[in-house]
């Protein structure tokens, strides 16, 4: 009998997307997403140089790769749907390749047990949509509703949980604030704009979705780091929960509660940097509540009252309200450089217990990344990643607790899978309970948090 029990029918397996797994970036009757036209332009941004041309070769290899998810455990695996394949044009024809692609994708999955969660924006805009002003143009919202409306028709039979987008802050904050992605902006104010027109695609495409008359879940996927503050202070208190709003709150709140905060909208008209919206759309957001919540977890934010006065002359960004907080002696994940708060995701599950109507939610991502992986490998090759399997069973004992006490969460993703490349960092980073051999075809082998995780997801609980 295991000491941590989970509830039963608990989603156990793992997250990742179609453009950081499917490869064939070329074939199939693919176009450009951003992504390509990125690397094509700028490959020195992309770690070692490598690009999403053929990632893990998920596009060809999709069938071993579903028996490997049986072998570590897998009843459930998200993945994303890659717009610019489905309707590469962004409008218009449907890819005829790309539906026969994820038609089979999706039945091998059922067919092995696997449930399919399916993702519809994974930071993937069709270039042919960026190309007319991506997510600050209303005409790309109403395009990307078409595209959701087109997949729901499509798969929608058989796939019963989706969400709409992928950390659509990330967007936000990585093409518009801090020039980590394209098209790398740097302008509070269009970031703004993106946000808000994200969430109104979100509200559309749930609309769409219930139109339809399907009998699955709709939802989102937000990254809720939560913001701790440096001390109890008034003034470091206020500046980690002005953090919250921007960070968090811009985006949960309209997508359980249906509005954005009032204190946000506040801040942002003080600084005019409120966005261009149609009275209509507003009411959409409000009409239209999704059914589920996918929470991404990796690390907390700490943050602590400004230290020195801001200038009134520099562009506004959040950090006029706090500075970010290094917390001498915190434990890291010295691999990838990122706190290890494990807390954390007990707190973000009660926050949405007691202030968000213990709304449903399952983990979509939490995992840790280890770069120059290859390193800890035995002479036989393989890898005991026994760092991953405690970091996996401690964030559990957190999540398992909040269960315990009311949390309403149904699942647990681990990101991810197999190894997979992702974004600017390319290969750097390693996550997977399966490592892939970029060097030697594509070659996937089982770690030891593999056998772990099968052992786990075969017992609900360890
Ligand atoms: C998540 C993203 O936030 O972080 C994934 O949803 C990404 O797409 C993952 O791959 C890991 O990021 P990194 O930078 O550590 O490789």
């Amino acid at each position: 009998m295991p000491q941590y029990k989970f509830p039963e029918n608990f989603f156990w397996g793992s997250a990742a997307s179609g453009p950081q797994t499917e490869g064939a970036a070329a074939v199939g009757g693919r176009k450009d997403s951003i992504w390509d036209y990125w690397y094509k332009t700028n490959p020195e941004k992309f770690h070692n140089n490598v690009g999403p041309q053929n990632t893990s070769n998920w596009y060809n290899q999709y069938k071993e790769d579903i028996q490997l998810m049986k072998q570590t455990g897998h009843n459930s695996f998200r993945t994303s749907i890659q717009w610019s394949r489905l309707i590469p044009d962004g409008v218009g024809e449907v890819n005829p390749e790309a539906v026969d692609f994820y038609n089979r994708i999706i039945d091998e999955m059922i067919a092995n047990g696997v449930e399919p969660f399916m993702n519809l924006f994974h930071f993937d805009m069709p270039m042919a949509m960026q190309e007319i002003g991506g997510w600050e143009n209303r005409k790309v919202v109403d395009a990307y509703v078409e595209y959701a409306k087109t997949a729901f028709e499509l798969f929608g039979d058989r796939v019963k949980f989706w969400a709409t987008h992928n950390e659509p802050i990330v967007v936000v904050e990585a093409g518009y604030m801090y020039d980590f992605h394209y098209p790398n902006v740097i302008d509070f104010k269009r970031a703004v704009q993106v946000a808000y027109h994200n969430v109104l695609s979100h509200a559309l495409a749930v609309k769409a979705y219930r139109a339809l008359g399907l009998d699955g879940k709709i939802g989102i996927i937000l990254n809720l780091t939560p913001s701790y503050p440096r001390s109890e202070d008034p003034a470091d208190v206020k500046a980690a929960h002005i953090a919250d709003l921007f960070f968090n709150r811009s985006f949960l709140d309209p997508v359980v509660k249906g509005e954005f905060p009032a204190e946000l909208v506040e801040i942002l008209k003080k600084h005019d940097m409120l966005p261009e919206a149609d009275p209509k759309d507003v009411a959409e957001i409000k009409n239209n509540i999704m059914d589920i919540l996918g929470v991404n977890y990796y690390q907390p934010r700490r943050v602590k009252a400004k230290e020195t006065p801001v200038d009134p002359n520099e562009p506004f960004m959040p950090e006029f309200y706090f500075d970010n907080y290094e917390m001498p002696g915190r434990k890291m994940n010295v691999h990838r450089g990122w706190e290890i708060y494990e807390k954390a995701i007990y707190d973000m599950a009660i926050d949405i217990r007691d202030n968000y109507g213990n709304f449903p939610f399952w983990i979509s991502e939490n995992g840790m990344g280890v770069e120059g992986e290859a390193k800890f490998k035995n002479e036989d090759g393989s890898i005991d990643d026994d760092y991953r399997i405690e970091f996996i069973s401690d964030h559990l004992k957190w999540l398992h607790k909040a269960i315990d006490e009311g949390a309403n969460c149904f699942g647990y993703h681990l990101w991810t899978c197999m190894d997979n490349w992702s974004w600017t960092n390319a290969y750097k980073n390693r996550y997977g309970l399966i490592e892939v051999d970029i060097y030697d075809n594509y070659k996937r082998r089982i770690k030891k948090s593999g056998k772990w995780y099968k052992a786990l997801s075969d017992n609900n609980g360890f």
